[in-house]
């Protein structure tokens, strides 16, 4: 077996799809870093390659199938090397990845991290190790996350895990459980520590951030049984982010994804109030139609949606509004889709993720609906969609030109070594030429000129 000089094992984490997964990744990493191992980037001189995966869409699964393909090689030139799944896709295959995918050793479920260095013994012993179990009131919480990729600026916090939703299309709350919030203690603990080891910025992080609500641990939607004094005592979202900002005031705090239906008042005034919470908002939207909405199981109407979005308008006028859109929905029509179009001519967001809609097993989605919309019209409305946003962002970022912005300079500019690169309070990227500043810098920058996804501008 390959070994490092000091003995230990060699790990590889690659990791696929959401900022949830990259803070898992850095969890099992610590876990791995206590129990023996030792990190590499050089994944094909590793001992063990983890893959921690998303099922989200069927294109993310197929990615990381094909890389599976691609350790079959190196398992033939390594007979010892082992491969483990992590994520989502372990969760929803279980042990069928073992028969599916036959050069998997190790499949792990996203509640399941602490039993990793256990299930390597197993494996060791030449045992195939499954487990998938999902959990009450794992956060992992306790863990101190080792962050083997990071730049040393900014850094993800996790708040909540799983998801209790149920949006008609959506694999997680199959695949990481029911939502449960995590200890403030620990999470006020592990931003101090971050602080001290001079990051910047924190995102704090959930399915779901704006449901966050601390009772004394279990889940969330066992709340209602809780004593009277445990009621008195909770935390919501809007306490905790300003808990955070008061105590971390050298900090920029950023939190991602709120969910229309929990955001509440309370959050958009902490919002206001505290200089170093940014100003933007992530608030998917699925679709601009009511009928479609409906379908989906998101629990708000587009009249609610808009009134939210005027609200933020109000109460933050400089924040940055960003969305999640789904094209080729079950049963969307032309109509449902002008409507989803209206709407973000309505909103005018300053970026989106957009997706054509994919089928995923189990969900209500694929057993009570047809996935009927054909592949040729989805794709032209995600077209549509797409080149809508463009027209917004870069109208939006046409506007920042000639005024200033303050930048967390993140690091050097991928482009030219010449630039620094980092994100304004609205998460819009800004490139400058480089001064005598440094990463971790907050600078004020001056706007010249844009493109639809980056500022340009000078110190
Ligand atoms: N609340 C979560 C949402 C996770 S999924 C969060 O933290 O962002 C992210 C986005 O993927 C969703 O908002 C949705 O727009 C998209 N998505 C989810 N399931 C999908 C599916 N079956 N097909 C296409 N897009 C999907
Ligand atoms: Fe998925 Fe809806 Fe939750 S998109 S993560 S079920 S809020």
């Amino acid at each position: 077996m390959l070994t490092t000089v000091d003995n230990k094992k060699k790990y590889s984490i690659i990791t696929y799809g959401c900022q949830m997964n990259f803070s898992d990744s850095e969890i099992v990493s610590s876990i791995l870093d206590n129990n023996g191992y030792k990190s590499s980037d050089d994944y094909i001189n590793s001992d063990l390659i983890l893959l921690n995966t998303c099922s989200i869409r069927e294109k993310a699964e197929l990615t990381v199938r094909k890389k599976l393909e691609s350790f079959k090689k190196l398992k033939k030139k390594n007979s010892n090397l082992k491969v483990g799944v992590l994520g989502c896709m372990a969760e929803r295959l279980k042990e069928k990845f073992l028969i599916e995918e036959k050069i998997v050793d190790l499949v792990v479920g996203p509640d399941a991290y602490r039993d990793i260095p256990n299930l390597l013994r197993e494996v060791e012993v030449g045992n195939n190790a499954v487990n998938v179990i999902l959990s009450k009131d794992e956060t992992y919480g306790d863990i101190d996350p080792s962050r083997f990729s990071s730049n040393g600026i900014s850094a993800f916090v996790s708040i909540t895990r799983g998801c209790d939703n149920m949006c008609t299309f959506c694999v997680v709350p199959f695949t990481r459980g029911r939502e449960r919030s995590r200890d403030p203690k620990s999470i006020i603990q592990e931003i101090s520590k971050l602080r001290d080891e001079g990051y910047r910025e924190i995102t704090l992080l959930g399915q779901n951030v704006d449901s966050y609500l601390w009772y004394g641990g279990g889940l969330k939607k066992d709340y209602k049984n809780a004593s009277e004094l445990q009621k008195k005592t909770s935390l919501s979202f809007s306490k905790l982010l300003e808990l955070i900002a008061v105590n971390f005031k050298e900090m920029r705090i950023r939190f991602t994804t709120s969910n229309p239906q929990d955001m509440s008042d309370n959050v958009l005034t902490v919002m206001a109030k505290h200089k170093n919470i940014c100003k933007h908002i992530h608030l998917p939207v699925q679709s601009g139609s009511d009928k479609i909405l409906k379908l989906m199981n998101r629990k708000h109407t587009i009249g609610e949606y808009k009134e939210l979005i005027d609200k933020i308008k109000k109460i933050i006028p400089n924040c940055g509004i960003s969305h999640d859109i789904i094209t080729g929905f079950p049963n969307e029509s032309e109509n449902d889709h002008k409507m989803t179009l209206e709407l973000m001519n309505y909103v005018k967001y300053d970026f989106g993720f957009m997706f054509k809609y994919s089928e995923r097993p189990g969900t209500l989605a694929s057993k009570k609906l047809k996935d009927n919309v054909p592949e040729k019209i989805k794709q032209r409305r995600l077209n549509e969609i797409i080149d809508l946003q463009q027209k917004h962002s870069y109208f939006n970022l046409k506007n920042y030109v000639g005024k200033n912005c303050e930048v967390l300079i993140e690091k050097e500019s991928k482009k030219s070594s010449q630039y620094w690169c980092g994100r304004n309070d609205q998460n819009i990227m800004v490139v400058f030429p480089k001064k005598n500043q440094k990463a971790g810098d907050l600078v004020n920058i001056k706007i010249d000129d844009n493109t639809s996804t980056t500022l340009i501008g000078s110190s």
